[in-house]
């Protein structure tokens, strides 16, 4: 029997053809989200909900949905889904560690990159344009070789931003929970720093940290003020990490130079003020974006769709007490 599945996105190519072959698939095939009341309908009578990360998994919709036996995020990060819910109806929660690990710390790069030199603004000037031709004052932004890089949170993603941050002659300086090893800290050429310690020190900040009830509003209007005024912030994790509105008054005072953000507290909202500012780099949560990544993200969360409804212990389960 094959497991029957509801899937809430069409997914690349490539997991479609497999999903089709090896399950018996229903999908929410419209390109935006599916609200709760669709993904319920969809869900009656099936063992699995393939999910992303615009949906909002939570207890009344499990409870509506008591076939369930795992969840399958597409994607790493799981915040959307109220894992302790499904823990409590004996649910698999499942996500896709590891694979999205070098395409999120390109993307937080290219947002570094972009924001460091302006990229926005001037090519928002090129198509308007507006260009009057090169001059030796115009549009002089951040060096970064020789600059600190701040990174907040130091796991996988984090450590592949470092490795980055090598090859462009910047120093590292990390704050993590649980601080590494000393020798782990010597393979990544990367000193401990308090958080405060961090904000105070970095020329850009990169924020690399799960999002959970600890980290939420994680910088606020203290962290924001201790930072350099030539500083920069980048995030690429979850939006509330920061709080948007004190990182407007940050921005509004000169309080720090500028910010590179990929993720927002309410997408896909954002603050209005945002958009005013010129040295801000927005652009739509796109950590994961390439089409190799996101099969192999499909890819994981079939194999643990699958090996759940096989009866067994997915690769990557985030509550595997549901097992004991
Ligand atoms: C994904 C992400 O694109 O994996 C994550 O946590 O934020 C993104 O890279 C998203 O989760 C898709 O569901």
């Amino acid at each position: 029997m094959k497991p029957i599945v509801f899937l809430t996105r069409t997914l690349p190519p490539a997991v479609m053809e497999r999903l089709e072959r090896e399950t018996g698939l229903a999908v929410h095939a419209e390109n935006r989200p599916a609200t709760n009341d669709e993904i319920i309908a969809g869900a009656e009578g099936r063992n699995a909900l393939l999910c992303t990360v615009t949906d909002r998994i939570d207890a009344a919709l499990l409870d509506a949905c008591p076939s369930l036996k795992v969840i399958a995020n597409f994607g790493v990060g799981y915040n959307h889904i109220d894992v302790a819910a499904a823990t409590a109806r004996k649910i698999a929660v499942t996500n896709t560690p590891g694979v999205l690990t070098d395409a999120t710390a390109d993307l937080a790069f290219a947002l570094l990159l972009a924001t460091a030199r302006r990229l926005g603004e001037g090519e928002r000037i090129v198509r308007a344009r507006q260009w009057k031709g090169w001059g030796p004052l115009e549009m002089l932004g951040a060096e970064l070789n020789g600059a600190a890089l701040g990174i907040v949170g130091f796991g996988r993603i984090g450590r592949a931003v470092a490795c980055r941050a090598r090859g462009f002659g910047m120093r590292v300086i990390y704050w993590n929970r649980t601080r590494l090893s000393s020798a782990d800290e010597t393979a990544c050429d990367a000193t401990y720093a308090t958080l405060d310690e961090l904000l105070k020190t970095a020329d850009f900040i990169s924020l690399h940290v799960a999002y959970t009830p600890e980290t939420h509003h994680l910088i606020g209007d203290e962290q924001l003020s201790l930072m350099k005024p030539t500083a920069y912030l980048i995030n690429t994790a979850r939006g509330a990490i920061i709080d948007e509105r004190a990182l407007v008054r940050a921005l509004q005072s000169r309080r720090i130079a500028g910010a590179g953000l990929d993720v927002f507290e309410h997408e896909p909202q954002i603050e209005p003020e945002l958009f005013d500012f010129e040295n801000v780099v927005l652009i739509p949560h796109l950590g994961s974006a390439t089409i190799a990544t996101r099969t192999r993200m499909g890819m994981i969360a079939v194999d643990n769709l699958l090996a759940v409804c096989a009866g067994g212990r997915p690769p990557n389960c985030v509550n595997p007490e549901v097992f004991s």
